[in-house]
């Protein structure tokens, strides 16, 4: 039985999330994030084949990208993504509240459709592990958000200057990629207070920049807040919902934990390539059945309303060759046992 341990850990910037996909299931919600960098959706390949396998009026995608960027037939091979872009996309910028904003204008636009029950929120590098009625079936059984919370009471990203909006014993970490029961959205979308205290108060230190001089020292002084890992699982913890959740991502990140202190970039994750993308690593993280959080001292067990299983639906960052792989081994078909018991 596998487990995976959750301790302190932010992303380095340059590896910023360039495209959110959320599917809706309609029942469903896919948004997508498409920056000003990437013009397109890399792994579009793969999620034609997944919502291939599906039912049309099971799922909704929406995607956020560049303002002005369209998904036709020329910018994407899968048919899923035509015109799915947001019409009022903004520039994204990572670790300002701008992400989050990006994430609210799917939701908002994703609520419009009372058909779309649940909101599973993804990014361009990520993959599915399953095929589709697996991960359709998984995430509407279950009556709960899957939101990674935990308390992150050392590391110094709460500014004392957000309470008494946010009390510190409200502050939450924990993975961006959520996936949501409606009024779980609706509370997102609603929420004007806790975003504004976002904004202004949660943002993250630049880089030193040696041409801005000492200006360097008041930049550093600032808290070094990641408001995309914060600010769903701390809004929702003032909201007293907490007890409505699984505290915990159904979106697996492979950690890169060499990373020092030193180099100024925390740990960041891992993007997986053709060559370690293969049966057995995939198999390893479908296996992982629970995750311990060490802040807090507990073991998440996973469930879907009260059953036991699996952790992970979706991994990332995953690579177009890591992603090819995933499809020729036929992780999201039915094929996908026999690929399993294969040779690695
Ligand atoms: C589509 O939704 C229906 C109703 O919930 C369900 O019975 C069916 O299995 C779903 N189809 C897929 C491919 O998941
Ligand atoms: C959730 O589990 C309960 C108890 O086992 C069951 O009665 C209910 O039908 C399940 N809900 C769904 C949506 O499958
Ligand atoms: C992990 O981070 C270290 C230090 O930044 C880097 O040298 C190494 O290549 C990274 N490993 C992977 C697998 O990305
Ligand atoms: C989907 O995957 C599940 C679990 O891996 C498997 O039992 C099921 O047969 C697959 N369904 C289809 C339609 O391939």
């Amino acid at each position: 039985m596998a487990a995976r341990t959750v301790k302190r850990r932010h992303v380095s910037s340059r590896l910023s999330c360039k495209l959110f996909i959320v599917f809706t299931v309609s029942i469903f919600c896919v948004v997508v994030l498409v920056t000003a960098v990437r013009r397109n959706v890399p792994l579009d390949f793969l999620w034609g084949a997944f919502f291939q396998n599906g039912d049309v009026s099971n799922f909704s995608i929406y995607v956020h990208s560049t303002p002005g960027f369209v998904l036709d037939e020329s910018t994407t091979r899968s048919h899923f993504f035509y015109g799915r872009q947001l019409t009022n996309s903004i520039q994204v910028l990572w670790g300002e509240s701008s992400m989050i904003q990006a994430e609210r204008l799917l939701l908002s636009a994703a609520l419009e459709d009372p058909a779309n029950q649940r909101f599973v929120l993804l990014s361009d590098s990520c993959v599915p592990l399953y095929n589709f009625s697996y991960v359709y079936n998984y995430i509407m059984v279950s009556p709960r958000s899957f939101v990674d919370s935990f308390l992150d009471a050392k590391e110094g990203r709460y500014n004392p200057r957000m309470s008494p909006k946010i009390p510190r014993e409200k502050w939450r970490k924990g993975s961006q990629w959520v996936t949501l029961v409606r009024n779980h959205a609706e509370v997102i979308v609603d929420d004007e207070v806790i975003f504004s205290v976002f904004k202004r108060y949660c943002k993250r230190r630049p880089p030193i920049d040696i041409r801005k001089g000492k200006l360097n020292l008041k930049l550093q002084k600032q808290h070094n807040c990641i408001p995309d890992e914060h600010y769903v699982q701390t809004l929702l913890a003032l909201h007293g919902l907490e007890g409505e959740l699984e505290r915990r991502t159904v979106t697996y990140t492979l950690w890169n934990q060499s990373a020092t202190k030193t180099d100024n970039k925390g740990w960041h994750p891992i993007t997986f390539s053709y060559a370690n993308a293969g049966p057995r690593k995939i198999k390893e993280i479908k296996d992982i059945s629970h995750v311990y959080y060490e802040t807090e001292y507990r073991t998440e067990w996973c469930h879907s309303n009260s059953t036991s299983v699996p952790c992970f639906l979706f991994a990332r960052k995953f690579s177009r060759g890591a992603a090819m792989r995933l499809l020729s081994d036929g992780v999201i078909d039915h094929f996908e046992l026999s690929a399993l018991l294969g040779n690695e």
